[in-house]
């Protein structure tokens, strides 16, 4: 994570601190009257913010300013504070547009780790964070599992359950990504062990093996995942998470295969041969690997649609068919991590109905931008016969599922896949040129037709921490990925006005660097 405290500010700053509130003023106007009357905008982000800034404004000379440093220190005193970037205004901030303690507003382009699906101070989220069911989630939280709420199908129904991907129709809620994949794996390993069991019950031995951590109770199955793929911190998910050793380093984990996953070359137009081969090669060590082990050992694989955290590593999607088609003659199951993916970014819902995949994955698991986290599934198998086994105090959070739906409902009702599908291409092609214009200074664009999903290379780690810290002085906050790669992570509500934004500051910022 880059250091805040040492921002430097770009020379550009200054333009942005005169912003003419009176024109904000009357095109907020517009858009509040709309917005009561219900009538349909094109723009969704000025029905929904008719007060949102049409431009960052900052008001001090570098960002973190004197109020943020001064409030970190205090909260640094109790809590580990050392990756924070400024300490923000939530009350302030607005759409797009997030706000810190000294008052700068900066377009928001990473969005709190890529998870703010409608924009902050969302007033459609707020009306569910005012009701009276909210307040009951709340306030009697409840341990799901053993005492659900009579409303909790109907939520789930109507909102997480709505949403599912092709080929799923249940749900198990957890916590965070993290736990969403842990339970996934917890899913696969029970799974595998009741097909070899058959129709017996578990034996003696095993009762009293699994209590000395050993096998056959604790068997020696497997999660394959990928080189450079994400998928948590906790322990077992740490386990599969291959894109930092800082992430790892110190914690011990499960003994378990890694398959490489393809380093594709861009423009992809330019490098189709050499690409086709890189995926059939990973494809085949893929193949490999897996038959180095016992038949039924590895219970599942995991990856991601995009390596988000590990670099936004792209493949195509005759590679994930491949991995698909190889899961299923080994007869493993396969895990998406939709966890950053999910929710419309790609422009899609789910990142993997890009991939026309023959057979819909076994498990898909989400949170961030859907705020609740699981994994969906329909092999009734994948829940374990008996009860207690997949299961913790509170099984997810119906306050989270409640905002969940508020979610799915918005995203539906205006379009906000489609729209996302619109500005990305937009933004991409722009994208496209001003690097042209920038050789060498940023490369390797990726997530064409993918929503705003979309990444750059910089020259090296040093040039892409230098970048992102020009670009919060100029009032963008963005964020990075893998070594030195960009990413963009914006709100489903980033629109064309919101890139143009976005894009005259990069094309400053590329200008000094
Ligand atoms: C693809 C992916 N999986 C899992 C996780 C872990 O999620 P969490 O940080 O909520 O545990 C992340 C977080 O960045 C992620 O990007």
């Amino acid at each position: 994570m880059l250091s805040a405290r040492f921002s430097r500010v770009s020379p550009t700053l200054a333009a942005f601190r005169t912003v003419s509130k009176t024109k904000q003023a009357k095109s907020a106007t517009a858009g509040a009257i709309a917005y009561r009357k219900g009538i349909r905008y094109n723009s969704t982000a000025a029905l929904y913010y008719p007060n949102e800034p049409k431009k960052p404004q900052a008001v001090t000379d570098s960002i973190p300013g004197p109020v943020s440093v001064e409030l970190n220190e205090v909260l640094g005193e109790v809590f580990d504070n050392r990756a924070s970037y400024f300490v923000t205004d939530y009350d302030n901030s607005i759409g797009n547009y997030i706000s810190d303690k000294d008052g700068n507003q900066l377009l928001d382009v990473y969005c709190q780790i890529s998870s703010i699906p409608l924009g902050y101070n969302n007033p459609e989220l707020f009306k569910t964070a005012q009701s009276k069911e909210m307040a009951s989630a709340l306030i009697n939280r409840p341990a799901l599992a053993c005492f659900p709420p009579a409303e909790y199908a109907n939520i789930l129904k109507e909102g997480i359950l709505a949403a599912a991907p092709p080929g799923t129709d249940k749900v198990w809620t957890a916590l965070s990504g993290s736990c969403a994949n842990e339970t996934a794996y917890k899913a696969a390993f029970m799974y595998l062990a009741a097909k070899k069991r058959g129709s017996l019950d578990f034996s003696d031995e095993e009762l009293t093996s699994v209590m000395n951590n050993e096998a056959p109770g604790s068997p020696e199955t497997v999660i394959l995942s990928f080189d450079k793929g994400f998928h948590g911190r906790l322990f077992g998910s740490l386990s599969t998470t291959r894109s930092k050793a800082l992430h790892k380093l110190d914690i011990p984990a499960f003994k378990w295969p890694k398959a490489p996953f393809p380093a594709l070359k861009y423009p992809l137009n330019e490098h189709s041969r050499e690409n086709a081969e890189e995926e059939a090669r990973c494809l085949a060590e893929f193949e490999e690997i897996i038959c180095q082990y016992p038949p039924h050992t590895i219970a599942a694989i995991i990856v991601e649609p995009v390596q988000s955290e590990g670099g936004d590593n792209h493949a195509s999607s005759v590679f994930f068919q491949g991995l698909r088609d190889i899961t299923i003659k080994y007869d493993i199951l396969m895990i998406v991590d939709e966890v950053q993916t999910g929710v419309g970014a790609s422009g899609k819902f789910w990142a993997h109905e890009h991939w026309n995949l023959t057979t819909p994955p076994d498990m898909v698991t989400f949170s961030k931008k859907f705020q609740a986290a699981g994994f969906y599934y329909s092999n009734p198998n994948l829940q374990p016969k008996q009860a207690y086994r997949q299961f913790n105090t509170w099984c997810g959070d119906p306050s989270k599922a409640l905002i969940a739906r508020t979610i799915y409902q918005e995203v539906v009702k205006n379009d906000l896949v489609t729209k996302t599908a619109s500005v990305g291409d937009y933004l991409y092609k722009e994208l496209d040129s001003l690097f042209k214009r920038h050789p060498g200074k940023a490369k390797n664009l990726r997530g064409e037709d993918y929503g705003t999903f979309i990444a750059f290379d910089c020259a090296n780690p040093t040039k892409r921490n230098e970048f992102l810290l020009r670009m919060r002085g100029a009032g963008i906050n963005i964020g990075g990925c893998g070594d030195f790669s960009v990413r963009l992570r914006p709100t489903l509500v980033f629109e064309k006005s919101h890139a143009a934004v976005l894009l005259s500051a990069m094309e400053t910022t590329l200008q000094e660097l």
